[in-house]
């Protein structure tokens, strides 16, 4: 299968690339999906069988602070890679978030589930699933949550960096989610885009928890347990974006393919066993 994978340099992007060692990959500054010429020039070439499309803004802050940028990126930029993947005939694979949901469900969210987004990069995300969806016709949505991959951008990193710098956090504890690790998620989505089966996907660790309890855990496994950590909720802690409280993902579809992923806790502490 030849695999188009933009964002390739992003967390999720280069632990797929290392699965898929012969797939093309594209990110920034090289080629910038919201230039439609530049994707459309790239699928010309290599004729790719499936587009995995994880490029997107991804600074969830930054979306609320300007919205129009997170459009440009994971909504009309999906439009370029779908119209792009339609044109080529090849299978679209669109990476979407947790965030889609509004977090008042009470329980985790199944993919039979209404979005509702609550932020700007939630609704930038979930424009980039309709897209995905409406023009192209195999196309696969997956959504996932809270990632973790070496180096990359990530709650995981940043704690200890506060904590090594601080030396104490204030963490909230009304913000819960599944915590996801990219080595899993690359190994599931590389199990679910070979089945042919084009749907959406909820992919994240099993479990879920709180960012405190998930802040604790972190501090634990790696040797900083004495670090104290102050429970706050959202509300104590003003930020541009709104997420949703509580969104976990179900993962239902994809186990129904007997596709799942171990719990974030013992994915978590291989992570930080490096
Ligand atoms: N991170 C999470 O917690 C999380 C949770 C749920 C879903 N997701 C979704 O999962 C996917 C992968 O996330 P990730 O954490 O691996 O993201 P990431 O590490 O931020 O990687 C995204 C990559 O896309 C690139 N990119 C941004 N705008 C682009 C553009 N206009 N053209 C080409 N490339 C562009 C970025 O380049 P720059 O670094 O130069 O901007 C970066 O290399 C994304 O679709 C994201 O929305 C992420």
């Amino acid at each position: 299968m030849r695999v188009l994978i933009t964002g390739h340099k992003g967390q999720l992007g280069r632990a797929l690339h290392a699965r898929w060692p012969s797939a093309v990959g594209v990110d920034l500054p090289e080629v910038d999906i919201t230039e439609a010429g530049a994707i459309d020039a790239i699928v010309a070439e290599h004729h790719p069988d499936l587009i995995m499309h994880c490029a997107a803004m991804t600074d969830v802050d930054g979306a609320a602070r300007d919205p129009q940028a997170a459009y440009r990126a994971n909504g009309l930029g999906t439009q370029n890679v779908a119209l792009a993947a339609a044109r080529a005939g090849a299978a679209l694979a669109y990476v979407s978030t947790n965030e889609v949901f509004d977090g008042t469900k009470g329980a985790p969210y199944v993919e039979f589930d209404t979005p509702n987004p609550l932020n700007p990069y939630a609704a930038s995300k979930r424009a980039g699933e309709w897209f995905a969806a409406n023009l192209t016709r195999q196309f696969y949505i997956l959504r996932t949550s809270w990632l973790t991959g070496r180096g990359g951008r990530n709650f995981v990193h940043r704690i200890q960096q506060l904590a090594d710098e601080r030396g104490q956090l204030s963490v909230v504890t009304d913000e819960v989610a599944s915590p996801t690790f990219v080595e899993d998620l690359a190994d599931a989505i590389v199990q679910v885009v070979s089945t042919g089966r084009y749907g959406i996907y909820h992919l994240t660790n099993a479990g879920y928890c709180s960012r405190y309890d998930y802040a604790r855990q972190i501090l634990e496994l790696s040797g900083r347990g004495h670090v104290p950590v102050q429970p706050i909720t959202l509300a104590d802690y003003p930020r541009p974006s709104t997420p949703p409280k509580f969104s976990p993902l179900a993962n239902f579809a994809a186990a129904a393919l007997g596709i799942t992923l171990r719990p974030w806790q013992a994915a978590l502490a291989e992570f930080l066993k490096g």
